[in-house]
């Protein structure tokens, strides 16, 4: 069987029946791999197409340990071929999905299905064989070498006869370079070489998919490219992966979707484009343009003045923001704030953000009432003038009865 196994690929050699996931037209991965529709259904009518096989289903999945919430109502597919990295910077959960996921920690509640089938105690250890995991440490067993590491599992589990394991096993160990590393120790490995192995080992069960938790962040900066080259050629090889990530380059390059998660849940999805690029929400634009805010908020029209002037100033000193531009700054507050919202809405907000990444500067107010631009009704000339000439542009929009004036310096 190991015969059969072309080099550079990085699968395990039962693995060339697949079918690949017919929707991935557009995505960032190689090109070839678009007309490759072997579903039965993809016979040229073009008015059924064929149905998306879903590997993972995670529905409703709600996870807590005490009362301390780590997952709640978390909801998503993953397709057959497809690769979605989950970034999840703020909070902690990240090997608790996964985990979740495959029953390592089963679910406080929710379901997730697994090639349609519902996971329970009795069918996990099947389904866990089809379902790989790398994790962050390797997980290595310290007392085997690698080629008795990579050949345990189909050995015991799949019986698969020791020749043919240990065939597939050099295999494995070719196309993740450590052929010459057979009958060493883990601890006589570097920490990506040790990940390289367990990748291997992962592979030789001829999982259907791959959940990666944070494969590179417990290695040393000049082994994370050695451990990545290999995911990036997992991926084009069609494997089918989830990917806890904070290698930003990994999960724009690898994915297909990408998975922002605050809130205890997908906070938003997209395409690596939609999310790296063009960001919709609050947090995700916040953390991937690394957006530093200041927030001032006012209750009377009797509020320290000096304070919001004095935050402001401080806040551009500590990002290094231009001299300029925080004089600016302070000039638009003080017009904007003084001299035309707190006098007819006591209380408002005010936030200036700013974005080194996309080198903007940005002053926003907030108030509730009626749908109102008070810059437009404004009847102080001067403070108009002056906010007019600093601001490049000037935005009122008004959601769920709030106002929001948004200038752009
Ligand atoms: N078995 C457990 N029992 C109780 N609390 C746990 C357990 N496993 C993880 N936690 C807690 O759940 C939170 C999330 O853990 P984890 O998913 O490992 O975070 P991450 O992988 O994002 O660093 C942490 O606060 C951790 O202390
Ligand atoms: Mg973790």
């Amino acid at each position: 069987m190991s015969g059969q196994h072309r080099s550079g690929d990085l699968r395990s050699p039962h693995r060339n029946d697949d079918l690949r996931s017919p929707h991935r037209s557009g995505d960032l991965r190689s090109p070839h791999r678009n007309d490759d529709l072997r579903s039965p259904h993809s016979n040229g009518d073009l008015r059924s197409p064929p149905p998306v096989m879903s590997i993972i289903s995670v529905n409703n999945l709600h996870k807590q340990y005490d009362k301390n919430i780590i997952l709640k109502d978390v909801n998503f597919s993953v397709n057959k071929g497809e690769v979605i990295s989950i970034i999840w910077p703020s909070g902690a959960g990240k090997s608790t999905l996964l985990r979740a996921i495959n029953f390592l920690e089963p679910p406080t509640s929710g379901e997730i299905f697994f090639e349609g089938i519902k996971i329970t105690q009795k069918n996990l250890n099947l389904i866990r064989q089809k379902m790989g995991m790398v994790f962050q440490n390797f997980g290595l067993f310290s007392h085997l070498n690698v080629i008795e590491n990579i050949t345990v599992g189909p050995v015991k589990l799949l019986k698969t006869s020791p020749k043919e394991a240990i065939e597939q096993a050099n295999e494995l160990l070719k196309t993740v370079g450590l052929s010459e590393r057979a009958y060493h120790y883990p601890k006589q490995l570097s920490g990506g070489q040790k990940q390289r192995v367990a990748i291997a080992r992962c592979l030789a069960m001829s999982p259907d998919v791959i959940l990666f938790d944070e494969p590179t962040s417990a290695l040393d900066p000049t082994m994370v490219s050695e451990v990545m080259a290999i995911i990036r050629n997992l991926a084009k090889s069609g494997m089918t992966m989830l990917v806890v990530t904070h290698e930003m380059d990994l999960a724009r390059d690898i994915s297909n979707r990408v998975f922002y998660i605050d809130d205890y849940a997908i906070y938003e999805e997209g395409t690596p484009k939609d999310i790296f690029i063009y960001p919709k929400k609050p947090k995700t634009q916040s953390f991937i343009f690394n957006i530093q805010s200041f927030n001032f908020e006012v209750f009377s029209t009797l509020f320290d003045y000096a304070k919001m002037i004095g935050g402001i100033e401080n806040f551009c000193f500590r990002h290094a923001i231009p001299k300029k531009t925080s004089i600016n700054l302070q000039l638009l507050a003080e017009e904007l704030m003084m001299n035309i919202l707190v006098v007819k809405y006591p209380e408002c907000k005010l936030t200036i953000t700013y974005s080194e990444k996309l080198d903007s500067y940005q002053l926003s107010v907030s108030y509730y009432g009626e749908p109102e631009n008070v810059i437009d009704n404004a009847t102080d000339d001067l403070s108009v003038m002056i906010i007019k000439n600093l601001a490049k542009e000037i935005k009122h929009q008004y959601v769920d009865g709030k106002n929001v004036l948004t200038l752009k310096l």
